[in-house]
């Protein structure tokens, strides 16, 4: 199977599985990718979604270039339009995503660890956008994810010269969460047990409420917050995690 879906304890993992191409995404793989995230979707009891690649060398290294080649112009927009909104579903989901990201992570594979919650790497990852070496620009979400994560200037010296960012550096800009020692896999259910224990309905506001930060104004992003935070007063789980701050217990959240 070139995508594989299990269940890694209260987790969601899906690992893309086309080590002797490390990992390229054709388009049988995305929709399978698309597949997945419904599945996710469906399981009620998961609390976070952990997204990695087969072998020790990639996450993803991109679209399947052998692939692009073959289509057309019409199937080209179609082909970024999947690839954007098979991404997109993971803002979508109840759950927060994390990408580990165990190698090279280029272009497309960028771009999926971009759509994720959260990334954390190893400390052989290496994150590029090099499809300006191809003639082409980033088509599955990077020219609008990367600058809101790192900043223009710095997006626009990865999409434009190419250059790629090692683990560290990618840490330091923010390019990543962390950068893990040891097991990836262990390192990022650590990571993932650091949220899954809230309130998913809050997680969900909070995760909502930061997106809308990227694509609107000052004054409408404080809208939404307000509203999303009454919503969030209006949960049972707020009215737990309140009364157990005074009664100085540990909430139990139901996620209502
Ligand atoms: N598509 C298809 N096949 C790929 C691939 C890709 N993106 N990346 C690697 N492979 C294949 C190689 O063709 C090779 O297969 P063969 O042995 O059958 O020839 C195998 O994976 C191993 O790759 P390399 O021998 O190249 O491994 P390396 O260690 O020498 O180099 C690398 C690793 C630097 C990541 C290099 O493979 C590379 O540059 N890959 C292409 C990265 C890239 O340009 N990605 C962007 C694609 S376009 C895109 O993603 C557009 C978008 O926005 C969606």
């Amino acid at each position: 199977m070139t995508v594989s879906l299990t269940r890694k304890d209260e987790f969601a993992l899906l690992t893309l599985n086309r080590p002797e191409a490390l990992n390229a995404l054709s388009f049988d793989i995305l929709r399978r990718i698309g597949a997945a995230f419904d599945e996710v979707a469906s399981w009620r009891d998961v609390r976070g979604l952990l997204i990695t690649g087969a072998g020790d060398k990639a996450f993803c290294a991109g679209a399947d270039i052998k692939e692009l080649r073959q289509r057309e112009l019409m199937n080209q927009k179609r082909g970024a339009e999947l690839g954007q909104a098979v991404f997109a579903r993971l803002d979508r989901l109840r759950v927060p995503s994390l990408a580990l990201v165990n190698g090279y992570a280029f272009g497309g594979g960028a771009e999926l660890a971009l759509a994720c919650t959260f990334r954390l790497a190893s400390p052989n990852a290496v994150f590029g956008l090099p499809e300006i070496k191809l003639g082409l620009i980033p088509g599955y979400g990077g020219t609008q994810r990367l600058p809101r994560l790192i900043g223009e200037g710095r997006a626009l010296e990865m999409i434009l010269t190419a250059r790629s960012v090692k683990a560290e550096e990618a840490e330091r800009i923010g390019l990543v969460n962390a950068v893990a020692e040891g097991d990836l896999l262990e390192a990022g259910l650590a990571f993932a047990r650091r949220f899954s224990g809230y309130s998913l309905p809050a997680l969900e506001f909070a995760r909502r409420a930061v997106q809308r930060a990227g694509d609107t104004t000052l004054v409408e992003g404080l809208q939404v917050e307000a509203d999303l935070s009454t919503l969030a007063y209006r949960t049972r789980d707020a009215e737990e995690g309140m009364a157990a701050f005074e009664e100085r217990r540990k909430p139990e959240f139901t996620d209502g």
